[in-house]
């Protein structure tokens, strides 16, 4: 589900749907950019929608801008870095035009709240992520030259009510948000700090939303939330919806529309999720159960809650159920007093689980989390960075061996669109989320085409299309 500090500028994406609506004459420009996990791009939609309602519009063209919003990522220091590069970027754009306003947004907007004012002089607006309804009359208060802060966390904003406004649009597969907040405390990570306590969002209006985006063609939904498997909802007449029973609702949508989920946390995963994933052609046989470490004391001196053979076991039950399922993990390299033995563990666990996929991370200390206050952050850089790659170039390896093990079968591919390499070749992804290019012939965004998988490299398929 994550990213490394991925950014979307909005200039680098095609379609309309990057423009909120019909530009309105006279009305406000707004410069949208978005960092961070789905999550957050998930919410520039919301933002978006807001605006456009409060009568602003879009613009893919900076300097056209009256406002920029850049919508933030805390998670490690270099996503934050990278936020403050850009905010340089902005202040020498100021200075041809002055009435340009900045407004930081996201977590880190949460994180350092106020703090940020002072920092960044070139900021004019800090919205924290339950903050974003406010937005309009932070704008005016800004325009009338003071400065605007809301970080307040909600422990009841979902946004529930608002259709975003979809920027990210392939046309094809979207993102729904179904819960905000965490409330584990994984001593590593700034998340509930940034973005509050654990709320989860009416199922109704998940249920609308899927429906909605399959009129208007959307083929694949992904719901979010930082641990889907801790979704719970009760209703007024006492009726509780878990997220195996979501997920089933909004299969139910049409057998045409694919569901996806993201992120399953490895102490919740249920049986009852995995069999409803079976139950169902149309949800993906895929899930990112991030493991963090494959040492036990280096687990729970994270907090995770979990141990080794506790995911191993996760694993083994998942595979019971769904035998051809598709896995990706997060790995942190280099935490707090990791050893030589502790690292190779990780590296042992890869070995045992084999993963198709995985994001991969530099220990970062953040500010305020349970490990900067109780633990050190003793593992020099250089160790990290050699054991990052360690770890980086043994998934590359098991990338490989599993796209290889794919070559000769068959497999239902929805088409995103064109591969980046060539307008001869469309590219989508398998059930199991694997990329998959093959020649356009007749095929075209949002159809559903059986692939035949003939070569590979670590990170794609590549196959033919089977005649009918
Ligand atoms: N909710 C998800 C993950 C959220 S953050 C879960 O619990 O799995 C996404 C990933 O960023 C984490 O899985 C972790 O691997 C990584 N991450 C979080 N905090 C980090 C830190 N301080 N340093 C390095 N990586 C971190
Ligand atoms: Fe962070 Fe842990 Fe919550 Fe994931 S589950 S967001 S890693 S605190
Ligand atoms: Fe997502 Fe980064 Fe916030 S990973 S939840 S945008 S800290």
């Amino acid at each position: 589900m994550f990213e490394e500090t991925e950014k979307l500028i909005l200039e680098d994406r095609q379609g309309e749907a990057l423009v909120m609506g019909p530009e309105k004459k006279g009305g406000k420009k707004i410069f949208l950019e978005s960092y961070g996990c789905q999550m957050n791009f998930s919410d520039s939609e919301v933002v978006a929608s807001i605006m456009s309602k409060n009568g602003f519009s879009l613009t893919k063209d900076l300097t056209q801008a009256d406002a920029v919003f850049i919508n933030t990522c805390a998670i490690r220091d270099n996503a934050e870095q990278t936020v403050r590069k850009r905010l340089k970027d902005f202040n020498q754009l100021k200075k041809n035009k002055p009435a340009m306003l900045v407004g930081v947004l996201g977590c880190m907007a949460e994180r350092l709240k106020q703090k940020l004012l002072e920092e960044e002089r070139i900021v004019d607006i800090v919205a924290g992520p339950d903050s974003y309804r406010d937005l309009p009359r932070l704008v005016e208060t800004a325009e009338s030259g003071q400065k605007a802060v809301n970080v307040f966390l909600s422990r009841e904003e979902t946004y529930a009510d608002i259709t975003p406004v979809r920027l990210d649009e392939n046309g094809v597969s979207a993102f729904i948000t179904i819960m905000r907040g965490c409330d584990n405390m994984c001593s590593f990570c700034v998340v509930p700090f940034t973005r509050g306590r654990e709320r989860s969002r009416d199922p109704q209006s998940i249920v609308n939303e899927a429906k909605d985006l399959f009129s208007k063609g959307y083929k694949e939904v992904t719901l979010l939330g930082q641990n889907v498997d801790s979704y719970k909802w009760a209703g007024t007449g006492g009726g509780k919806t878990n997220f195996a029973q979501l997920l089933e609702m909004v299969a139910l949508v049409s057998p045409e529309l694919r569901v996806r989920f993201s992120t399953s946390h490895p102490k919740d995963i249920t049986e009852e999720v995995v069999t409803t994933m079976a139950r169902y052609e149309n949800i993906c046989n895929y899930i990112h159960l991030p493991i963090q470490s494959g040492n036990s004391r280096i687990l729970k001196l994270m907090n995770r809650t979990y141990d080794r053979e506790w995911y191993l076991n996760r694993i083994k039950m998942i595979r019971g159920i769904i035998p051809d399922i598709g896995l990706s993990t997060d790995v942190i390299a280099g935490f707090c007093s990791e050893t030589e033995e502790d690292h190779k563990d990780t590296l042992s666990v890869m070995e045992e689980v084999h993963f198709n996929y995985a994001y991969m991370f530099m220990y970062s200390e953040r500010p305020g989390t349970p490990a900067e206050k109780k633990l050190n952050n003793d593992v020099p850089e250089l160790v990290k960075s050699r054991r990052l790659s360690e770890i980086i170039e043994l998934q590359k390896k098991h990338s490989l061996k599993n796209n290889l093990a794919c070559i000769g079968k068959t497999c239902k591919v929805l088409v995103e669109g064109n591969s980046k390499k060539s307008g001869e070749m469309l590219k989508g992804r398998n059930d199991q989320n694997q990329i998959v290019v093959f020649p356009k012939e007749q095929y075209k965004r949002g159809d559903y085409v059986m692939v035949k998988i003939e070569n590979c490299t670590s990170a794609t398929l590549i196959g033919r299309a089977l005649k009918n």
